[in-house]
C-alpha cells in the first residue's frame, strides 16, 4: 500500500522579535511571568510584506526548493490557519497565485492548533488513494492580527509564522503510518475567537466581544494534558508500539508546562520531545511544521526514525499522528 511521505520541509519566520521585555511596555506584565508560566522568551510578529498567505508562500516555496519539485507539478495545496489573508478566497488560493502553481487545486482547513495535523491526515488520505499526487501543505499564521494586545491573558502566548511540508506517495517503509483525531465541540468556549460583527442585526450576540482570542487558560492546560496523553496512547497501541520506539515527538508548541506534563505522564525522555517554544511561542497550526523544519534542519530527523506528532487546540481539536521518517 503506498503511503504519504514527506518529501521537503520549509518555514518562514517573520523579522521583527519581540521579547518579552518588548511586552512588559505594552501591558501589566514581565518577562519572568511569561518565562516560568510558559516558557515563552520571544516571539515573531509579522510587519508589511509579511501577511499570511506571503509567509505560507515564502515556506512553501522553501520546502519546494528542498524537493526539487516544480510549482506546477503541485496537485494541491491545503493551508491549515485560523488566521487567513481574507475569509474569501482561501488563503491557499493566494499561495496558489504567488506560487503560480496552476494544476493545484487549493483550499483552507481551520481545526485551530491542530490544523496542521489534521491536514497531514487529510493529504495522507488523497496520497492512499491517488499515490501520484503530490501535495503542498502549509501552517501559516498571522495570530498578531487577531489578538487582544490590552488582554495580558492571552497577548503574550502567541506569535506568528508559517512552516509547510511537500507529500507525495512511497511504497517503502517510510511514511504516515496512522493517526488519531478528536472533536470535542461542546467545549467551544474554553478558546475561541469570535467573527467580525454581524451586518445582520438579527444574528448579533450578547456575548460578542470582538474578533480577538478568548481563553480560559487553566481548563485548556488541564485537557490538553490528558486529552493528548490518551491520543499518543491509544496510537501507539493501535500500531503496536510502546513510548520507548518513538525516536522524536513534535508536539504542538503551545506551553512548556503542559509539555513537561505530558512528557511526564507518557514517560517519555526530555532529549526526545523537540521544544522550541521559547523563541516563537505559540504559532498555532504553524508550530508542528515549523518545529519539523527545524528539527530537519538540525538533523535530528534520520532515515527510518519514528516521529510522533501531538497536538491540541480550540474546538476543542487533538490528536496524535505516527510517521515513518
Ligand atoms: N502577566 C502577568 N500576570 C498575568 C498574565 C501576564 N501575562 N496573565 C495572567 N496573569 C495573572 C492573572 O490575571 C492572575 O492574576 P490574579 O491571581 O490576580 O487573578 C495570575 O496571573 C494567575 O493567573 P492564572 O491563570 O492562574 O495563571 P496560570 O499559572 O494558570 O498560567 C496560563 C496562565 C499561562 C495561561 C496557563 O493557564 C496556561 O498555560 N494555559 C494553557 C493555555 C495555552 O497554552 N493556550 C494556548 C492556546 S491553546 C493551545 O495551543 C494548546
Amino acid at each position: 500500500m503506498s503511503r504519504a511521505v514527506i518529501l521537503g520541509t520549509g518555514s518562514c519566520l517573520p523579522k521583527r522579535i519581540v521579547t518579552n521585555a518588548e511586552l512588559e511596555q505594552m501591558v501589566e506584565t514581565s518577562d519572568e511571568w511569561i518565562a516560568s508560566r510558559t516558557g515563552i522568551r520571544s516571539r515573531h510578529i509579522a510587519g508589511q510584506g509579511e501577511q499570511n498567505f506571503q509567509l505560507a508562500t515564502k515556506a512553501g516555496r522553501r520546502a519546494l526548493a528542498v524537493t526539487g519539485i516544480d510549482p506546477q507539478d503541485l496537485d494541491l495545496i491545503i493551508v491549515a490557519t485560523l488566521s487567513p489573508h481574507m475569509i474569501m478566497p482561501s488563503t491557499a488560493c493566494f499561495v496558489q497565485a504567488e506560487l503560480g502553481a496552476e494544476n493545484a487545486f487549493a483550499y483552507d482547513i481551520n481545526a485551530a492548533c491542530a490544523g496542521f495535523t489534521y491536514g497531514l491526515d487529510l493529504a495522507s488520505n488523497y496520497i492512499q488513494n491517488r499515490p501520484d499526487m503530490k501535495i503542498l501543505l502549509i501552517g501559516a499564521e498571522t495570530l498578531s492580527a487577531r489578538v487582544n494586545w490590552q488582554d495580558r491573558n492571552t497577548c503574550v502566548l502567541f506569535g506568528d509564522g508559517a512552516g509547510a511540508v511537500v507529500l507525495g506517495g512511497t511504497n517503502d517503509e517510510r511514511g504516515v503510518l496512522g493517526s488519531r483525531l478528536h472533536s470535542d465541540g461542546a467545549l467551544w468556549n474554553l478558546l475561541c475567537m469570535d467573527s467580525p460583527e454581524s451586518n445582520n442585526p438579527d444574528l448579533r450576540t450578547d456575548d460578542w466581544v470582538g474578533p480577538h482570542i478568548r481563553m480560559n487558560g487553566g481548563e485548556i492546560f488541564k485537557h490538553a494534558v490528558r486529552m493528548m496523553e490518551d491520543a499518543v496512547n491509544t496510537l501507539l497501541r493501535k500500531h503496536g508500539f510502546t513510548i520507548n520506539d518513538v525516536d522524536i515527538m513534535i508536539p504542538h508548541q503551545a506551553n512548556i508546562r503542559i509539555l513537561k506534563n505530558l512528557r511526564e505522564r507518557l514517560g517519555v525522555a526530555e532529549d526526545k520531545v523537540f521544544v522550541n517554544l521559547s523563541k516563537y511561542g505559540n504559532t498555532s497550526a504553524a508550530s508542528i511544521p515549523i518545529a519539523l523544519d527545524e528539527a530537519h534542519r538540525q538533523g535530528r530527523l534520520h532515515r527510518g526514525d519514528l516521529v510522533l506528532l501531538c497536538t491540541f487546540g480550540g474546538g476543542l481539536t487533538w490528536g496524535s499522528l505516527l510517521l515513518r521518517w
